[in-house]
């Protein structure tokens, strides 16, 4: 995306002060992290089983929009296991040399995370199954007629897998996990209590009620939550006397149009278009990618699991709608009423 918008899902990976409160922010153990507590109590379980045993947990694969702390959470499982985590992504490990070498650079009860685990090439992926399934390596030593194929040992691991695109993934290598656990949007009191936390962190002062009209613009999302944080402590900076409360709040994000569903001129400008030139009839995907200018995947990542959880935008099988209560929230009418 050309201009970096404030509540852009994505990390902001160019922004080296957004990465260093990223990385002081992150929870660090069950307790810590917020939110969550189906997984929550799910991973518990098979912690715990696992310890008894003396043997890693299954392998893990979290799947849901950016942002929402699948990253976080593949940490906390490794610090639950008090195990080391090995941090890697799908688009780094080109080659099956590649992956071979982190394979066999772990030692027993290891996490091996691999971030957006859909972007593996085939040919990585196929050497990862039996390293999942068996803890084997299969390598192919030598070339042409005298090649022959190898079955190295591995120590026992943990694969956590973490995708925004689930769809994305190759059957096989679904059926590799053992727990597949899709991350919900926050409630906005979760969302509040995540502010609160963070605001402790870095030492600045939120009164409640301005934590929970945060929390509403915050699109359900903790990495959104602490920037939007970070944004009006700024502003509380310099304009006042640096505590957060409603009136700064709510200034510094009128400043920033974040609206109070926690929309932005982007999204707004999403549904305009749409209702402009389709009123409420299904569109296509690539549809709206070329009415506002972006990639067909960023809208599907970036900005309708947000418009879909707010019940903005509907699938239907012939592509998405624009609803009535996002019609009324752009202050235009539905010029024909449809069931
Ligand atoms: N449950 C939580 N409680 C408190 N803070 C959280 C929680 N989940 C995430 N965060 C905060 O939100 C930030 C973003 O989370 P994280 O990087 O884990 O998201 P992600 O799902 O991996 O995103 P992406 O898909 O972009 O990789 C973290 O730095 C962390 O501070
Ligand atoms: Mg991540």
């Amino acid at each position: 995306m050309a201009i970096e918008r404030i509540i852009d899902t994505s990390a902001h990976n160019n922004d080296t002060e957004e990465q260093q409160v990223e990385v002081t922010l992150r929870p660090g153990s069950f307790d810590e992290y917020i939110g969550q507590d189906r997984l929550k109590s799910n991973l518990r379980l098979s912690i715990d089983a696992a310890r008894k045993r003396g043997e890693p947990i299954d392998h893990v694969l979290l799947y849901g929009p950016p942002g929402l702390g699948k990253t976080t959470m593949a940490t906390v499982i490794a610090n639950e296991m008090r195990t080391n985590i090995r941090i890697t992504a799908g688009s780094a490990i080109e080659r099956a040399g590649d992956l071979a070498s982190i394979l066999t650079n772990l030692t027993d009860g290891d996490v091996l995370f691999i971030d957006e685990i859909h972007r593996l090439g085939r040919a990585v992926e196929e050497v990862l199954y039996s390293a999942m399934e068996d803890f084997k390596l299969d390598i192919m030593i030598g070339k042409g007629p005298a090649a022959r194929s190898v079955r190295l040992d591995l120590p026992k691991f943990t694969v956590i897998g973490a995708t925004t695109r689930t769809g994305a993934l190759t059957a096989p290598l679904r059926d590799r996990f053992g727990i597949i656990h899709r991350l919900e949007f926050y409630t906005p009191s979760e969302i509040s209590r995540i502010i609160e936390r963070a605001s402790n962190i870095l030492d600045s002062k939120i009164d409640h009620q301005a934590a929970e009209m945060l929390s509403t613009r915050a699109r359900l999302t903790p990495r959104i939550a602490n920037r939007l944080l970070k944004r009006v402590r700024d502003y509380a900076d310099v304009n006042g006397d640096g505590i957060i409360d409603m009136a700064t709040t709510e200034a510094a994000l009128n400043l920033l149009e974040v609206d109070e569903l926690g929309l932005d001129p982007g999204d707004r400008n999403l549904i305009n278009r749409i209702i402009d030139n389709y009123g409420d009839n299904p569109v296509g995907l690539n549809t709206i990618a070329a009415l506002t200018g972006d990639e067909a995947t960023t809208i599907e990542e970036f900005y309708e699991p947000y418009l879909l959880q707010i019940g903005f935008i509907e699938r239907t099988p012939r592509g998405r709608r624009v609803t009535a209560k996002a019609y009324k929230h752009v202050g235009k009418t539905q010029s024909v009423a449809k069931n």
